[in-house]
């Protein structure tokens, strides 16, 4: 037998119904802060995100489905969204011909990580992009948006976690002072700190080894005027919002393109894979990448994560209303016409097997969950009938014309 590969998972029902609450809650809250669906290829150049997520990121350096194609092109399949949603805004000039600017996209993301408790190869993300607008009220109207959507999708219990690193400048003047540090530390640091302590020092602050010394250790960072006021301003405004939030110095997210305000949402219920969700903003990243200047904020959050927050909350119910049984061989015709007409009025049914028997038929109802069964027999068939069979204990069967069924279903189901 041929299994799925390491990391790599089959999202079955009922998990797969808390997967589709959440993208539907995503659809509605997104709808009331104007942001629109970008769909947008799960494979690109590999070139895209060695430019934008970043050449010494582990995304890119380790964790890349990246291959060459059999016309010899360097493709990879997507690590995360950020990067084909800019693309897209680029390449089809969403910048003159968009409404806002404001993107959301949902789909499957591949990193190589090794898979743990929600950590996978093949994870499903939805991101919430804002490009062109670099004022503290489109960071404010991403973030509360992000908390709306996670509170819509009964999602509770949750920090959000903000920080600022500052534009380029900022984090130039920083690099150079933490350098000082790490150099002088050198042989305090984890081996993977150290490796890339002149290359992206940065990344030490947030390391799992390191990140808690460095938290008492490293100098504080200093945010240019523009800098400071553009986070003061942004954090009065989540105030203004009614959003929780805390300010953590050391949070600085292990992508290379962000400036400015970063952000996660993490739960304790979540063990060491404890990020729901993560974003920023990233200033440059659209010039950088041949665009106009569009200075941008967004947000991705893992569904995987998501649905295993919500796994003890009830069951949406799928059941379906209605199980329709053929108790004859000759009421195959009209027992899936009554399917039919059942479903047209809108009401959901199911069947297992008309050419099973009826008993068989009457157990593959009550799995099913559904509430009514409907019965059409030799006596049926003759008198243009139905019965009508509740499921519940002690239920009384009772006919009515064919034709009326559904209408009669509908009553019933409304009392
Ligand atoms: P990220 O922090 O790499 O950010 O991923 C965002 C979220 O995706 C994480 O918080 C986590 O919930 C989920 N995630 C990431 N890797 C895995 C995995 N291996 N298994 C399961 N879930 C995972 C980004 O991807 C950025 N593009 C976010 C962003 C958008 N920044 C600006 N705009």
């Amino acid at each position: 037998m041929i299994t799925s590969l390491r990391g790599f998972r089959d999202i079955l029902p009922p998990e797969s119904e808390l997967f589709a609450r959440i993208e539907a809650a995503a659809r509605e809250v997104f709808g009331l802060y104007g942001y629109q669906e970008l769909r947008i290829p799960t494979l690109e150049s590999k070139e895209l995100f060695v430019k934008s997520t970043g050449e010494t990121t582990d995304i890119v350096e380790k964790e890349m489905y990246a291959f060459t194609d059999g016309g010899g092109r360097e493709v990879a399949m997507r690590p995360e969204g950020t990067p084909g949603a800019v693309r897209a805004y680029i390449q089809n000039n969403l910048g003159q011909t968009g409404r806002n600017g404001k993107y959301f996209y949902m789909g499957n993301m591949f990193r190589a990580e090794r898979p743990q408790a929600g950590r996978y190869r093949e994870f499903t993300q939805i991101g919430a992009e804002h490009i062109g607008n670099p004022t503290p009220a489109a960071d404010a109207e991403n973030i509360s948006m992000l908390v709306r959507f996670l509170e819509e999708a009964g999602v509770a219990g949750c920090a959000v976690v903000i920080n600022s690193l500052g534009c380029a400048e900022c984090r130039k003047t920083y690099r150079e002072l933490l350098l000082g540090l790490l150099r002088g530390k050198a042989e305090k640091l984890c081996e993977p700190c150290r490796g890339r302590i002149e290359r992206n020092p940065l990344r030490a602050l947030d390391c799992k080894t390191d990140g808690p010394w460095l938290a008492r250790e490293a100098p504080k960072r200093a945010l240019c005027q523009a800098c400071e006021a553009h986070f003061t301003g942004t954090q009065r405004l989540l105030g203004a919002a009614g959003v929780n939030y805390e300010v953590n110095h050391s949070l600085v997210r292990g992508l290379d393109y962000y400036t400015g305000i970063v952000f996660e949402v993490r739960s304790g219920a979540l063990g060491s894979q404890d990020a729901v969700c993560g974003g920023g903003r990233y200033d440059d990243l659209v010039k950088s990448m041949g665009g106009p200047a569009a200075p941008a904020i967004g947000w991705a959050v893992g569904l995987d994560r998501m649905a295993m927050l919500l796994k003890d909350k009830p069951a949406p119910d799928t059941a379906p209303k209605t199980f329709v049984i053929a108790a004859a061989k000759e009421a195959e015709d009209k027992a899936f016409a009554l399917l039919t007409a059942v479903r047209a009025a809108g009401i959901s049914a199911d069947f297992s097997n008309f050419e099973l028997s009826l008993k068989s038929q009457m157990r593959s109802a009550g799995r099913s969950g559904a509430a009514f069964a409907l019965l059409i027999g030799e006596d049926e068939l003759k008198t243009g009938t139905c019965a009508i069979k509740p499921m519940k204990e002690g239920g009384e069967q009772f006919a009515v014309s064919a034709a009326d069924a559904p209408a009669k279903i509908k009553e019933l189901l409304q009392r």
